[in-house]
């Protein structure tokens, strides 16, 4: 599978692998190895974490993964998140669920990453969850320090609004190169609220994270979710394909450049939508699972 390769230097692959749900995957160090080496071999080489996943543990597990094999490090983008303070029996230091964008905190965060990835850079760190606290010259401040000290290579943000990435960016002297937002044909809100626009005119990179809804998709009994999934069935039965493909295809019609993050943990599901990544769906076929979800015509 083709790379994305972004004007202002950030790379990443056109699917990426998230590795939120690690700890529910049951699996020893030697097969979440195998599992990473999977993704590599099907050219998704951007993978997704953050600090918080699994109780600040999901990190770790994918750490004691790449020790097996530490030359797979520079085959991978790593992406990782900061920012999300969450209450644990890991973290007992923190007293209540909020968001924290001092210097310190961004520093620190990076350097437990570090440590837990087993890793010496992160790719791109994405700042989690815009806060309303949040001290642009602050961010900017340690960001920059996260440079120069070479541990971070890029930086970007994660369920920013377009304003929210501008009041950043204009403190920042690298360019933010990625978005990260809730897209799937259950999740419409960021079509239509100008992220994607403003991804398209400053060469931002939205990643799409929960594509499949996080499974919702296949589960969920309400209206609007029986409603899509009827029309996702019917276009993967005329194209004789999944579910999973024709949500990813729909993703990846879109102009931006929309990255799909996929969760599951059953490495073939990723063999799949990577097998058919370059499968088109007509407009028809997008528009007819864009006004399922709407829940009426376009005007
Ligand atoms: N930035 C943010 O705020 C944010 C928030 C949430 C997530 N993320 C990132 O996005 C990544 C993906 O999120 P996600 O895990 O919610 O992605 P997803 O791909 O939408 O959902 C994955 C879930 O769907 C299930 N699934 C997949 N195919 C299925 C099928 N055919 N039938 C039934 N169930 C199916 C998977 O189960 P199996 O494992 O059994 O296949 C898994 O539980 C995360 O790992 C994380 O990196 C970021």
């Amino acid at each position: 599978m083709r790379h994305q390769y972004h004007p202002l230097g950030f790379e990443g692959s056109r699917i990426a692998q998230g590795f939120w749900r690690t700890h529910e995957w049951n699996m020893s160090a030697s097969e979440r190895l195998g599992f990473i080496e999977a993704c590599l071999d099907f050219g998704v080489t951007t993978l997704d974490h953050a600090d918080i996943y699994g109780d600040y543990q999901c990190e770790v597990l994918f750490g004691e993964a790449l020790k097996l094999k530490p030359a797979l490090r520079d085959k991978m983008e790593i992406v990782t998140k900061c920012g999300i303070l969450l209450p644990s029996d890991n973290r007992p230091d923190i007293a209540v669920h909020r968001y924290d964008y001092r210097a310190k905190h961004i520093l620190e965060s990076v350097d437990q990453s570090l440590a837990k990835l087993e890793c010496e850079y992160i790719d791109t760190l994405l700042l989690h969850r815009p806060s309303p606290l949040m001290d642009a010259d602050e961010i900017a401040q340690a960001l920059d320090l996260l440079f120069t000290l070479g541990k971070v290579k890029h930086f970007g943000v994660s369920n920013f609004s377009a304003a929210q990435f501008d009041l950043l960016q204009s403190r920042l002297d690298a360019p933010l190169v990625v978005n990260q937002l809730e897209l799937s044909p259950l999740a419409l809100q960021h079509f239509d609220d100008g992220s994607l626009d403003h991804a398209q005119r400053h060469v931002v990179t939205p990643m799409a994270w929960s594509p499949l809804s996080g499974g919702a998709l296949f589960s969920g009994k309400d209206e609007k979710t029986l409603r899509v999934r009827q029309v996702l069935m019917a276009i993967a039965e005329s194209m004789q394909i999944s579910i999973e493909q024709v949500v990813v295809a729909w993703l990846l019609r879109h102009p931006s450049g929309i990255c799909p993050v996929m969760g599951s943990g059953k490495i073939d599901r990723l063999r799949l939508v990577v097998e058919s990544h370059d499968l088109v769906l007509s407009d028809d076929d997008w528009f007819r699972v864009w006004v399922a979800s709407q829940g009426h015509s376009v005007p």
